[in-house]
């Protein structure tokens, strides 16, 4: 990718802030969540936490939402909205003040990918990982880099994403993962599909520079001729 279009597609994803606005993918996996979130719901990497809260607002199949991030900032913007964008002055009790439906609980927490939660925790897990793929002279090292690089190859995060979000899946359950053409779609279907997964797309939409589609990925029941 030239220079001109990796700033292109960094300032249409907010480079001035240090956490990750809203744009076309974001609003992709929140249509895909729409179409197949469900039950307990883990949004991985929520930036500004609007994804996650519009699972906890619009999805009714949604009953509780947790929002994680590995930085410290996406966390504190995602708590900001999981307590109605009361600039943090609110407490516990006013999370009730995400409006619309009846809410689903919204916590907020900080960590790599799904390495806090417990096993089997989650009936839905929707990543939109940092995927444009960067030379490693051109890192930027800060927080909107994590944002956005995915390494030198552009699955740098989808890879361990891939490797460990079945532990955290209830039976039955579902990753709903954002890939773009920039990060190689056949190579993460490929890695999908060795760590036990058959994929659906559930949305997708061609841009300018790239092409977006959100997976469904679910689990594949062992082949009982291999036990
Ligand atoms: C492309 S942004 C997506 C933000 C938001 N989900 C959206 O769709 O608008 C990727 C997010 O992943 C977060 N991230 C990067 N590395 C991570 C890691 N190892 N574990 C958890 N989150 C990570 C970044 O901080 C960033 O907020």
């Amino acid at each position: 990718m030239s220079e001109e279009t990796k700033q292109d597609l960094a300032d249409r994803r907010g480079m001035e802030t240090k956490v990750y606005q809203p744009a076309e993918d974001s609003g992709l996996l929140a249509a895909a969540v729409e179409a197949r979130g469900r039950g307990r719901f883990l949004e991985v990497g929520t930036g500004s936490g609007w994804v996650a809260e519009q699972a906890a607002r619009e999805v009714d199949a949604v009953t509780d939402v947790v929002a994680s991030d590995l930085s410290p900032h996406a966390c504190r913007a995602a708590r900001r909205r999981a307590l109605g964008d009361r600039g943090g002055d609110a407490d516990e009790s006013e999370q009730s003040a995400i409006d619309g439906r009846d809410a689903a609980i919204f916590d907020v927490v900080r960590g790599n990918l799904v390495e806090p939660f417990a096993d089997s925790a989650f009936d839905t897990v929707a990543f939109n990982p940092p995927y444009l793929p960067t030379d490693p002279e051109n890192e930027w090292g800060d927080w909107m880099e994590q944002a956005l690089s995915g390494g030198e190859s552009g699955r740098e995060l989808v890879d361990p994403f891939l490797d460990t979000v079945g532990r955290v899946l209830a039976p039955g359950g579902v990753v709903l993962l954002l890939v773009s053409s920039l990060t190689g779609y056949d190579a993460v279907i490929d890695r999908a599909e060795a760590c036990g997964f058959a994929h659906e797309v559930v949305v997708e939409e061609s841009y300018p520079f790239e092409s977006l589609s959100v997976v469904a990925l679910t689990q594949t029941p062992p082949d009982p001729g291999e036990r």
